[in-house]
């Protein structure tokens, strides 16, 4: 099976104004992140706020340049690609966005908003164009109706998945969804994640699933990126990550997601301090103010990523800290 997406350390930097008189800083939203995503698989991505979930969505889904590094969909390289090879990459790889609201049009029917990808992009007439749509918005749960209808006459979770229909229209190889759930109701959560897993099912596309919460992800994972402050910490394989996470973070994040079967053998730990300032980021491991297993070595020398324990892992010390 080939890869539908590889990333090779992919970075952003953005030059920020610090005001008049003073030189511009830099962000370095996103640094160095490399995967392989398979069709049909979920690649889920989760740290705080500002650890740079959007910027990497914004650079798989072609909405940003990235400021190094290497992009390739479905094999394909997109640095350097033409305009034409950008435009079939671009219908390739589909976003959603947390308000599905956003990225509606208030005042364009639904129907007619999702039968657009297809005006655009396909040579289908007009009552095919409505077939399929009509099929797909039966297979997100609306009725034959709600075509004609506009977005404010929906429930957030309803509008969401009409969002989720017009990103899969046109069948991308690629969904890249930004915190799709974050702003539903938890009641209707788990039903907008279960249609996200249909749909991925039956049209074997390729996820990036962005989100803050790790037990959002849990079941719709096969692997797991950890990100902290723009920089990969650990990624592997979902069940392990979950079962035996080794990263200070990774474990710090995973007790403070409320557990089905809490186990009183593992210990907790509490993510403690403040995110550090993205303009000045600590020396050594970004982590090393709040991390409890920090070292002299932690706070001058920044930890690469390697393998290990069949992950991927930056920390100096993951051999030997306890889980
Ligand atoms: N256009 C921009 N110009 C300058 N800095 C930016 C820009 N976009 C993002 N940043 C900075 O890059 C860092 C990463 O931001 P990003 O939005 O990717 O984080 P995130 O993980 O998506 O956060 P959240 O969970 O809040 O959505 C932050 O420090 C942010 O302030
Ligand atoms: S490198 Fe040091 S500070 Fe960073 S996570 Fe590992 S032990 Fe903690
Ligand atoms: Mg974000």
């Amino acid at each position: 099976m080939s890869a539908v997406l590889t990333a090779r350390d992919l970075t952003r930097h953005y030059e920020v104004s610090q005001g008049l008189f003073k030189p511009s800083a830099q962000v370095q939203a996103l640094n160095g992140v490399s995967f392989e995503l398979q069709p049909g698989k979920t690649l889920a991505v989760v740290g705080e706020s500002g650890c740079g979930k959007s910027t990497l969505a914004r650079a798989l889904t072609l909405i940003e340049e990235p400021t190094s590094g290497s992009l390739q969909i479905a094999g394909q390289e997109v640095t350097g690609a033409s305009k034409s090879q950008r435009k079939q990459l671009r219908r390739d790889v589909q976003m959603v966005f947390q308000n599905p609201y956003a990225s509606l049009n208030p005042r364009q029917k639904i129907g007619d908003q999702l039968a657009e990808p297809l005006l655009i992009n396909t040579s289908l007439s007009g009552s095919e164009r409505r077939e399929k749509v009509q099929a797909m918005m039966q297979q997100v749960g609306l009725r034959p109706e709600h075509y004609q209808r506009y977005p404010h006459m929906f429930s957030g979770g309803q509008r969401q998945r009409i969002a989720l229909a017009r990103a899969m229209m046109l069948q991308p190889k690629v969904l890249v969804a930004d915190e799709p759930t974050s702003a539903l109701d938890v009641s209707i959560q788990a039903q907008v994640l279960n249609l996200f897993m249909d749909l991925q099912e039956q049209f074997n596309t390729g996820y990036v699933f962005i989100s803050h919460n790790l037990s959002v992800v849990r079941h719709v994972a096969d692997e797991i990126l950890v990100m902290y402050l723009g920089r990969p910490v650990e990624m592997g394989n979902s069940e392990l990550i979950y079962e035996r996470p080794m990263h200070p973070y990774t474990q710090a994040l995973l007790s403070a997601t409320p557990a089905i079967h809490p186990n009183p053998d593992k210990p907790k730990l509490k993510l403690s301090g403040e995110l550090p300032n993205p303009l000045s980021p600590p020396s050594g491991c970004a982590f090393h103010q709040r991390c409890p297993h920090a070292s002299e070595r932690c706070r001058s020398e920044r930890p690469i990523l390697r393998e290990l324990d069949n992950r991927q892992i930056a920390c100096h010390h993951a051999e030997d800290i306890t889980h």
